[in-house]
């Protein structure tokens, strides 16, 4: 049974329940069965070896539902970062508007060539003061975690 809260009408979905981004798990089948189930399906966009693959899974997921869905990038603090401006530019292409973001403080660059398009960026983090602080600087929705969340753990965001 559909019922509407702040989530339902933001995200377009029916009910308020929203995948997880899994890295190496989150393909166009399990986003659009999630969708197509009335919920927020989630692909994540670092499974994809490349931005051109990530473009052709978000036309196969689109092809498997006519639901919303988003995608999940998230900012590892690594030496050898993929390149998240063009999965970025992947993701706008593909006419995405809902991008979960988690991660490192560099996230923020990520909102802002997002948010001009459009897009309704979710924040995952796993404490109030970096839910606070990813508030002021401009996400839309906080996404707490516990601590043992796989890949999201420790600081996200510093405190402004
Ligand atoms: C296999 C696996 C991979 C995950 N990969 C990511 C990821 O790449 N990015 C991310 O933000 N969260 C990732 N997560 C975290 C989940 O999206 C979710 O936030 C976490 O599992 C907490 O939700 P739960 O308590 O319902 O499991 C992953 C979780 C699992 C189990």
């Amino acid at each position: 049974m559909p019922f509407k809260t702040r989530i339902t009408e933001m995200l377009g979905i029916e009910h308020p329940i929203v995948q997880g981004g899994m890295q190496g798990v989150g393909y166009a089948e399990l986003a659009a069965a999630v969708s197509n189930a009335g919920e927020l399906g989630i692909l994540t966009a670092l499974t994809q070896p490349s931005p051109a693959a990530l473009s052709a899974e978000i036309e196969r997921c689109r092809a498997m539902s006519d639901k919303p869905f988003g995608l999940n990038l998230t900012v590892f603090p690594t030496i050898n970062a993929p390149d998240n401006n063009a999965y970025s530019q992947a993701i706008i292409g593909g006419g995405i508007k809902i991008v979960e973001t988690a991660g490192a403080p560099a996230v923020r660059e990520i909102w802002e060539m997002l948010k001009p398009h459009g897009v309704t960026i979710p924040y995952k983090c796993t404490a109030v003061r970096h839910a606070l602080s990813a508030e002021r600087a401009g996400c839309d929705i906080i996404s707490i975690n516990g601590s043992n969340a796989r890949a999201i753990r420790g600081r996200m965001i510093s405190p402004a």
